[in-house]
């Protein structure tokens, strides 16, 4: 038992004293258990979210749009694939974990369960939704677990470029006809609230804060990132002309943050509960696309074992 004890110690002190912690390195089982969960729901949400924006890929308003879209959304499945390998280090297979997703055992980001309807939903998502990604994730960057660390440092250059180009899809519908005007604000109006339950449950209802903190997966607190948040955007719907649906949003002087109406956490717990807009879809579309590759795995296996065959024959010969 002190044996443990000294090596949390030991473990703890090499994470405050700013070392990484690498695949092979000795670690506590919760830290191994709590990697696993946080890289692979981060996985799962890189590959499920390509599904709201692949809908609309085949419907780009011009070539240069849909360049850009696939360029995207393959950037998504990039980062997906990243993260696989990354939660692979502690000793899981891939396998393993694409099964919980099928399952529904997994989580994913709730906000990938909201329906797509318009062009301006693309826009909206990039905005929006990579925008408050950048945010959960820069601090990523720096957290202590080396293979997660290393990936987001690419993954947010990325991901920054995924917000600057939904910021230009809105800037040019604001700037485009009444009614592309329109397409926008009625896209920030649906994804203004998801996108802020993007940071997760009030403090209060956050328990695994502070031992996230300890170990650097965490820097801020979910109200903290919230309203770094709503400071940044605020501004930037300003200057698109559309305002965010919130009747309580007020600049607060003495605070020198904005002041925001209260989130519908009904609706939050719902989603995550599995019962959002397009929960059940997106769960069959990633069982479908498994169930279909199955040639693709039985053919590439049966070259493999063929191959191997040969070679054990000519060795013989
Ligand atoms: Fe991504
Ligand atoms: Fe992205």
């Amino acid at each position: 038992m002190e044996k443990i004890v000294d090596q949390e110690a030991a473990f703890q002190a090499r994470i405050d004293a700013g070392e990484k912690i690498e695949p092979k390195d000795w670690m506590p089982e919760k830290y191994r258990k709590t990697h696993i969960r946080q890289i692979s729901q981060h996985a799962h949400s890189e590959i499920v979210g390509m599904l709201p924006e692949g809908n609309w890929i085949t419907r780009t308003p011009t070539l240069r749009r849909k360049v850009g879209l696939l360029a995207k959304v393959q950037d998504e499945a990039g980062h997906g694939l990243y993260l696989y390998s990354a939660a692979e280090t502690l000793g899981i297979s891939r396998d393993e974990l694409f099964h919980q997703l099928h399952i529904g055992k997994a989580k994913y980001s709730s906000i990938f369960n909201y329906p797509t309807m318009t062009w301006a939903d693309i826009g909206a998502i990039g905005w929006l939704v990579d925008g408050a990604a950048i945010i959960n994730q820069v601090m990523l960057t720096r957290t202590s677990f080396g293979p997660y660390a290393r990936a987001m440092v690419r993954i947010c250059k990325e991901e920054s470029f995924h917000q600057r180009q939904g910021y230009e899809i809105m800037l040019t519908l604001c700037e485009g006809t009444p009614e592309q005007k329109a397409m926008a604000q009625d896209a920030l109006n649906r994804w203004w609230w998801p996108s802020l339950m993007m940071f997760g449950p009030r403090d209060a209802e956050s328990p695994n804060t502070e031992q996230s903190v300890k170990w650097k997966i965490k820097r801020k607190t979910n109200d903290e990132l919230r309203q770094q948040f709503i400071d940044i955007t605020i501004p930037q719907a300003e200057i698109l002309g559309i305002t965010v649906p919130d009747p309580d949003l007020k600049w607060n002087e003495e605070r020198q943050h904005y002041d925001f109406g209260e989130i519908d956490w009904d609706e939050f717990w719902q989603v995550v509960k599995g019962n959002g807009p397009c929960n059940k879809e997106r769960l069959q579309a990633r069982n479908d696309a498994w169930n279909n590759g199955a040639w693709v795995r039985n053919a590439a296996r049966a070259h493999a074992e063929k191959r191997a065959e040969k070679e054990r024959t000519a060795e013989a010969s």
